[in-house]
């Protein structure tokens, strides 16, 4: 059985295993629950590592309409909720901070919960307050039958004022 979903605090950052894309999404619920708008989260991990699945979840908690679906054809997707937007960006083929800037994000930040993924080291200009979640997959031999499956570990650390005493919930 899956155990629940929760995080626990090591000191410095929050940390949560996620053993399937279920738990993932549902990691990411937990994190959209604390979410506001104006909020940045830049997820960082390899391809497949599970950002885009994370941000399923964050779009479930915002109660967001439509599919969350990977924007690497499209940059940046704006999905309209009944509370905050979620505006989830793919930042990957972009080269720098000054091509973040010039997509003019920074017009949605206020209202909206803004996602990026690929986006450490280029987007933390955007905002002083950010959530930094960063998506490790485990070591070890890979499933041929089930190559994308394995145990995730995800961990979080919030920057800036913004997210000083941020708690999440416990498994
Ligand atoms: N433990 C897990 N956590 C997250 N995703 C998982 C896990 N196990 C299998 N998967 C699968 O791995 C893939 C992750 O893809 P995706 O979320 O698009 O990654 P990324 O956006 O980081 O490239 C999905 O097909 C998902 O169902
Ligand atoms: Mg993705």
């Amino acid at each position: 059985m899956t155990p629940a979903p929760g995080w626990r605090h090591d000191g410095t950052e929050w940390r949560a295993d996620a053993p399937d894309a279920g738990t993932m999404r549902a990691l990411g619920a937990q994190l959209g629950a604390v979410l506001r708008a104006g909020d940045l989260v830049v997820l960082d991990g390899p391809l497949g590592a599970g950002k885009t699945t994370l941000t399923q979840g964050i779009g479930e908690a915002l109660r967001i309409r439509g599919p969350v679906t990977s924007p690497t054809f499209v940059i940046a997707r704006s999905h309209p909720g009944p509370g905050p937007d979620l505006v989830h960006v793919d930042a990957y083929r972009l080269g720098s901070a000054l091509e973040v800037d010039d997509l003019d994000l920074g017009a949605d930040l206020e209202g909206a919960v803004t996602v990026v993924e690929w986006g450490a080291g280029k987007v933390e200009g955007l905002a002083q307050d950010r959530l930094e979640v960063a998506i490790e997959r485990a070591a070890g031999p890979v499933d041929p039958d089930d190559p994308s499956g394995g145990q995730r570990t995800v961990m979080v650390r919030g920057v800036g004022p913004r997210w000083a005493g941020l708690v999440l919930p416990a498994p």
